[in-house]
């Protein structure tokens, strides 16, 4: 009986987790799990700091704090080069040109379709690789564009929802991937451009942004490329004072295209209804690299000895500025937005970049973000929920990519009452103002660790629950072998008693 006592004893025992709330009137549900209680925030969002304080007849600390963290990890076995490096050929074997050439060829661009993916090489060998669950990267073939060879300056390829295409500064090529060959259409109508230029095809429109010479739009018909409209200074500006001109980068988000000007700042322009958006500036100086995702914007900006990275959102006609970080010098050469975090990529050191982080609320710990070294990163390119595509100078690999939320966990081992005051600051909460474009909380929570018993850890509770069962079971074979004795006596007796009554009829 006391043993099954305790059995259920062990069963029931469980901590309460009571919380009381001040400035956060919402009950938030609680797990409360034996001695172990642990909780994440995802409805904090991201959580800028964390203080936490014990009350109680014990103050150590009983709990642990992780803040959230990007996870980005390179899937196993899946890293294929592509490329083979000329740095291992003997010169002498080499034809001037190839010399000319330089040693190693590389990956240049990529563009995708759905799940197709291709990559250009320098010399204008197309790859492609068709992307599965799995993940794997599969059906590689490889085949060779009919460009005439030669400079081929500001080569890149792109892709709208139907057709690839590769564009240099004089050749314009369309293809597509069928059944294992590739077809191509040559576009006649290109006009040789000079300087650099950034390129993209959207709804039958090509976008040509183009340096000092503004952006030009063409709408493709019958493989011919017609000019539709061109924006010069004045009419990316639409008032005085704008004396230079230098788009060198540009970003999509929603109906937006972001044009940066290098000479001035962000203008942007709107994809519906193809017009520039006159009213909207952002005045940055110097800048290189744009990309806006959601409203968040990340600027970078160049300099002799170190780059700035500004990070924004988008507001009204123009942004706020969130944060400014300073990094030694590093070229940064693309940006890769998630949610909350952003990939700056400079090779050979890439840094994940926590958005959002204000200063004046945030624990300094957050700022800097991890660094890791991978091989010369071109860009990446999302392929489902979990996986992105990394390309590579030489080749191109899959990675795993998780946003973790932030959690804490805490554990009693004694018997006690403890009150767990935890004060945060985070992007978000249940009742924050909506008016406040940054939706920064300031919020309290206060839980009450009521432990009740002696407590075990939950080997030590597992250990005893064997140990529980075992020794019931033991007593119950007690019982059955007491029960099986008793009545083997029981027959035996019978037994006796029925021969000695029959000896008895016999007698008489
Ligand atoms: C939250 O931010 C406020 C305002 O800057 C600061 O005073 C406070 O220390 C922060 N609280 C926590 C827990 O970080
Ligand atoms: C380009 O380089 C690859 C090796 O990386 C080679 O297989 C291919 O033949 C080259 N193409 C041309 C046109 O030189
Ligand atoms: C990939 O190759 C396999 C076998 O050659 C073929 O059955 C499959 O249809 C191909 N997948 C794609 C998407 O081309
Ligand atoms: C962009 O253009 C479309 C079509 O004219 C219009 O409906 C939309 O409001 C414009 N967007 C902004 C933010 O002006
Ligand atoms: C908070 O940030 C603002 C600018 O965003 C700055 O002017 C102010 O000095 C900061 N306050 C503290 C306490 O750091
Ligand atoms: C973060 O929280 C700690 C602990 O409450 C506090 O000392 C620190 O000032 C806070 N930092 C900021 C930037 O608010
Ligand atoms: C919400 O935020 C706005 C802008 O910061 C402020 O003007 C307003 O007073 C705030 N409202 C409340 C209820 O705090």
């Amino acid at each position: 009986m006391l043993i099954f006592l305790q059995f259920l004893h062990v069963f029931s025992q469980e901590i309460t987790w009571t919380n009381y709330s001040f400035a956060f009137p919402q009950f938030i549900p609680l797990i409360a799990e034996k001695t172990v209680f642990s909780r994440t925030f995802e409805e904090f969002g991201q959580i800028l700091n964390i203080s936490i304080e014990y009350n109680g007849e014990f103050d150590e600390p009983i709990c642990n704090f992780d803040y959230q963290y990007m996870l980005f990890q390179r899937q196993p076995d899946t890293l294929i080069a592509l490329v083979t490096d000329l740095q291992q050929i003997d010169i002498d074997s080499l034809k001037t040109e190839e010399i000319q050439q330089g040693f190693s060829d590389e990956l240049i661009s990529f563009a995708t379709i759905d799940r197709n993916l291709i990559l250009l090489e320098k010399n204008g060998t197309i790859h492609h690789l068709y992307y599965n669950d799995g993940p794997a990267l599969t059906n590689y073939t490889v085949y060779q564009l009919s460009i005439n060879q030669g400079v081929n300056e500001y080569a890149q390829i792109l892709s709208d929802t139907q057709s690839f295409y590769y564009v240099d500064s004089d050749q314009f090529v369309k293809f597509n991937i069928n059944n294992g060959s590739l077809e191509e259409i040559k576009i006649h109508s290109w006009n040789k451009v000079n300087d650099h230029f950034k390129i993209f095809v959207r709804q039958e429109y090509v976008y040509l942004i183009n340096g000092i010479s503004g952006m030009s739009i063409y709408k493709m018909q019958n493989n011919i490329l017609l000019l539709v409209n061109k924006f010069m200074i004045q009419d990316i500006y639409q008032s005085p004072g704008f004396t230079n001109l230098n788009l060198i980068d540009y970003s999509i988000d929603k109906e937006f295209l972001y044009l940066l000007d290098h000479e001035n700042g962000v203008k942007r322009f709107n994809l519906t209804s193809m017009h520039i958006d006159k009213n909207f500036f952002i005045s940055q100086k110097g800048c290189k690299v744009i990309s806006v995702q959601n409203n968040q914007i990340i600027l970078i900006q160049q300099n002799q000895l170190f780059s700035e990275i500004y990070e924004g959102r988008i507001f009204n006609d123009s942004w706020v500025l969130i944060r400014k970080k300073t990094a030694t010098k590093q070229i940064y050469r693309n940006i890769k937005q998630f949610d909350n975090y952003t990939l700056l990529i400079s090779n050979p050191t890439n840094n994940m970049y926590q958005k959002n982080l204000i200063e004046n609320f945030s624990d300094p710990y957050l700022y800097n973000g991890d660094n890791f070294y991978q091989m010369e990163f071109l860009g990446l390119i999302e392929m489902d929920t979990d996986f992105v595509v990394g390309i590579y100078k030489y080749g191109v690999a899959i990675y795993y990519v998780q946003e973790k939320s932030a959690q804490i966990s805490c554990q009693a081992r004694l018997s006690q009452q403890n009150r767990v005051t935890i004060r945060l600051n985070s992007t978000n909460c249940l009742n924050k103002n909506q008016s406040d474009i940054f939706n920064y909380c300031q919020c309290r929570l206060d839980y009450v660790f009521d432990v009740h018993g002696v407590l075990m850890s939950p080997y030590q509770e597992n250990l005893y629950i064997y140990f529980c069962v075992v020794a019931f079971a033991i007593v119950v074979a007690l019982f059955v072998a007491i029960f099986l004795i008793i009545r083997r006596y029981q027959l035996k007796k019978e037994k006796i008693d029925h021969i000695r009554k029959s000896r008895r009829t016999l007698s008489y």
